[in-house]
């Protein structure tokens, strides 16, 4: 019988990812049964593919029954009101929290204040607590782990990102606690990526420095993360909580606007489903532009304008373009890597690991490359290397670390 020694979890603000340590090996899993592959053992054949990705969904469907993962994801323009994401900004925080007013025009459903002054994420009308969310996450991740994996002990190590307060944490923890695992440790994203780098990477001689950015849908970080053997300390971070693609998503909507005569900015639309379909179709256009030099966005008859005139929008946007448009967001970005490196001048790096989606945008590889002075290395940027660290932590802590 194959035995499962540990799982590791990283639920991210726009997608989440589950690893398990099987066979002395960590291994992708699909965190839903939404995003199954339907074969139990097809995860050992392809452990890095993306369909492993799942986006950190959850809304109410019409009948009234939660939908978790691709499911909900798949209603965001036509159910938005009844659509959360982005439960990892709001964890532990204040409605008054500068942070959260500052990115609350992002999300899908709105988020407001609980009796308590919490941020909450309202779903179908009713503030949420964004830990009561994220319970049905991890309660789906359960349920699908344990239908992929037995004999299983349902016991796991979560993952946040760098400077993560203990708030944010506990509201984590006991979220997962609620959906009934059994937390045995909850580490930094950087330290996890650089466990399974340094798993990949096997024994060397000698101490390592590796630089960690992360660029994802709601976060940015940079730390500097020391490696000797087994052994993996995270030395120095920076980060910004409140800071990733999601903020550029909406100023590219905000500027396809005003290319279709629409001045209200993305926040002045209150048609909602207009707004997550714009929402959608600058980050599909933005992707396209990591690959490609231009790309063209064409949503005819997308709403009504402030006069009842309808607003098409008909753009074809060069890369150029989207970099010009993302250079103030950029410079933010790049700022916490360079803030990073100020810190430690001296710190001599074997190299720098990406990780988060939006790092697949040349803009961002150019200038995390010009921080460090070393280009980017990306074998975990689509993979899911932040997950299986926290399974290799898990299987450790359970006395039974992979040789
Ligand atoms: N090809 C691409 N080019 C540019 N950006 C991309 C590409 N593919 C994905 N992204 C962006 O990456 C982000 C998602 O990355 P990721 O899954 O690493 O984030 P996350 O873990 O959910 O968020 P966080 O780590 O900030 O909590 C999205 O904003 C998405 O638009
Ligand atoms: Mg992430």
């Amino acid at each position: 019988m194959r035995m499962v020694n540990g799982v590791g979890i990283d639920v991210g603000t726009s997608n989440c990812t589950v690893a398990v340590v099987i066979d002395g090996a960590a291994l992708a899993i699909p965190p839903f049964s939404s995003t199954a592959i339907t074969a139990a053992l097809a995860f050992a054949q392809t452990p890095d593919d993306p369909a492993k990705l799942a986006p950190s969904f959850v809304g109410v469907a019409e009948q009234g029954d939660w939908l978790v993962g691709l499911a909900a994801a798949r209603q965001r323009v036509n159910r938005s009101a009844h659509t959360a994401t982005g439960m990892k900004r709001l964890l532990g925080r204040a409605w008054t929290d500068a942070g959260v007013q500052d990115v609350a025009g992002s999300f899908c459903s709105t988020p407001s204040a609980g009796a308590d002054g919490s941020a909450c994420i309202d779903v179908g009308g009713i503030p949420r607590d964004p830990a009561s969310l994220a319970e049905l996450l991890f309660a789906e991740i359960l349920r699908n782990t344990r239908a992929l994996v037995e004999p299983f002990p349902e016991q796991c190590v979560l993952t946040v990102s760098p400077g993560f307060g203990e708030a944010s944490i506990q509201a984590l923890r006991s979220a997962s606690q609620r959906a009934g695992w059994d937390v045995l440790d909850v580490m930094s994203e950087p330290e996890a990526a650089v466990v399974a780098y340094a798993i990949e990477r096997g024994e060397v001689d000698g101490k390592e420095t590796v630089a960690v950015v992360n660029v994802g849908a709601g976060t940015t970080h940079a730390s500097f993360v020391e490696v000797q053997h087994a052994r993996v300390e995270v030395t120095a971070s920076e980060g910004e909580p409140f800071l990733g693609a999601d903020e550029l998503d909406t100023s590219f909507a905000d500027w396809l606007l005003v290319q279709s005569n629409d001045d209200r900015g993305l926040a002045g639309v209150a048609d909602r489903s207009a707004r997550q379909r714009l929402r959608l179709a600058a980050q599909e256009c933005r992707h396209a532009l990591s690959r490609g030099e231009a790309s063209t966005i064409s949503l005819p008859f997308l709403m009504a304008d402030a006069r009842g005139q309808p607003v098409h929008v008909d753009q074809r946007v060069s890369r150029e373009a989207l970099e010009r448009l993302a250079a103030s967001w950029s410079e933010r970005v790049l700022g916490v890597g360079a803030r990073l490196r100020a810190r430690m001048p001296g710190v001599q790096i074997s190299r720098v690991l990406g990780l988060g989606g939006a790092i697949q945008m040349p803009l961002l590889a150019r200038g995390i490359a010009s921080v460090f002075a070393a280009s980017v290395d990306d074998r975990f940027v689509r993979s899911p290397g932040v997950a299986k660290g926290a399974a290799l932590r898990c299987a450790a802590l359970r006395g039974k670390a992979p040789r």
